[in-house]
């Protein structure tokens, strides 16, 4: 195992009203040697929970990140306890190799990224009180919200934090505020930086369903705490992006100065889209009728273009192994497609 951080979370049993310690260290280095010394050997996966047994017999730590994914702790792996101050464990996604170029149509939202680039390599800029600071993408899903922060985060060399709403909800309460706390304090090291919250709408819904899930009210106000933070958190800009904005909390709404539609592509995009997917197909599609498809089309997300028309049709060649690919093939396609969305329920 290369590292493992492990999270102190108590005994298993607690006597009346005793409060239960929280563990923590002054020496990290010296915790590490200990927690080498009773656990070497052990096989680890994220979850687990590892048993003290020389100075506080039967206090847990949870194994809360472990790389390699199950293995096993030897001499070599570096323990190191979390506290606030350990950054917390990667949680960005991984960086698919996406230009801005790459997002077709979106022409407003791809403008913001170039300013915000621009701003993010200026520091006199980004630290005068014109700076972007909180930008909310919206719109129905599958029109490149995430691919344009992917491609924001290839086209700057500073940092973009990417994170997925759903990764900052904890187990435990308090986890998601922590995680929150944690993420900006990265940010503010590594400024000028980005914060890039995926799906928003899963944590910052409306107040009314927010106490469905206990700790989310305290994630959320953690969450406005840096939103706020105009002087705190000089030098990082926050974009998040949400499918639903009318369900989010307003409380959350009213944070961002700016909202930036990513609207299901237009005739011209969508044969854009159609054509430079199928110009990536292993298989050739040959002199395609793109204009009827285009028409046949109408309020398709540019997801569903490329999975259920270009992917498909190159399922379908690779199925009955055509060397090419026709319109009559596509037509195939887009039929399957429109019975299976008729006979699926229909959700208002
Ligand atoms: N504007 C676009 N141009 C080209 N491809 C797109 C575009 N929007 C979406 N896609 C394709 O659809 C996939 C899903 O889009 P995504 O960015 O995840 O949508 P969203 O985050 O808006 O729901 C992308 O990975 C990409 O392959
Ligand atoms: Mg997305």
């Amino acid at each position: 195992m290369q590292s493992l951080v492990l999270l102190p979370v108590g005994y298993p049993l607690r006597a009346g009203e005793e409060p239960a310690p929280f563990l923590t260290t002054d020496d990290p280095t010296l915790f590490q040697h200990y927690a080498r010394s009773q656990w070497t050997g052990l096989v680890v996966r994220k979850g687990h929970f590892l048993f003290d047994s020389l100075l506080f017999p039967d206090y847990a730590f949870r194994a809360i990140s472990v790389n390699p994914e199950e293995s096993q702790i030897t001499k070599d792996t570096k323990i190191s306890l979390f506290s606030e101050q350990t950054t917390e464990p990667p949680i960005h996604s991984a960086i698919i190799d996406i230009k801005f170029e790459d997002v077709i149509g979106q022409k407003q939202a791809k403008e913001k990224c170039q300013i915000i680039a621009k701003f993010l390599s200026n520091s006199d800029l980004l630290n005068s009180s014109w700076a972007p600071k909180n930008i909310l993408f919206w719109g129905p899903p599958g029109n490149g919200k995430t691919m344009m922060a992917q491609a924001l985060s290839n086209e700057t060399s500073h940092t973009i934090l990417l994170v997925k709403a759903t990764d900052l909800l904890g187990i435990y309460v308090g986890d998601g505020a922590r995680k929150i706390r944690n993420l900006y304090a990265e940010a503010r090291k590594e400024a000028p930086s980005l914060v890039f919250i995926d799906e928003i709408d899963a944590i910052g819904l409306k107040r009314n369903f927010q106490s469905i899930r206990g700790d989310v009210v305290e994630l959320v106000s953690a969450l406005l705490g840096e939103l706020d933070g105009i002087d705190k958190n000089q030098g990082v800009v926050t974009i998040a992006s949400t499918n639903q904005p009318q369900i989010l909390d307003s409380a959350i709404l009213n944070r961002f100065e700016e909202l930036i539609e990513f609207r299901l592509p237009n005739n011209k995009e969508r044969k854009q889209i159609l054509e430079y997917y199928a110009s990536t197909s292993p298989i050739p599609f040959n002199k395609i009728d793109w204009n009827t498809i285009v028409q046949e089309t109408q309020d398709w997300s540019a997801r569903a273009l490329k999975e259920k028309i270009i992917k498909n049709a190159i399922h379908q060649a690779v199925l009955h192994e055509r060397d090419s690919i026709t319109t009559e093939l596509i037509w195939e396609c887009l039929k399957k497609s429109s019975e299976i969305t008729e006979a699926l329920p229909h959700y208002s």
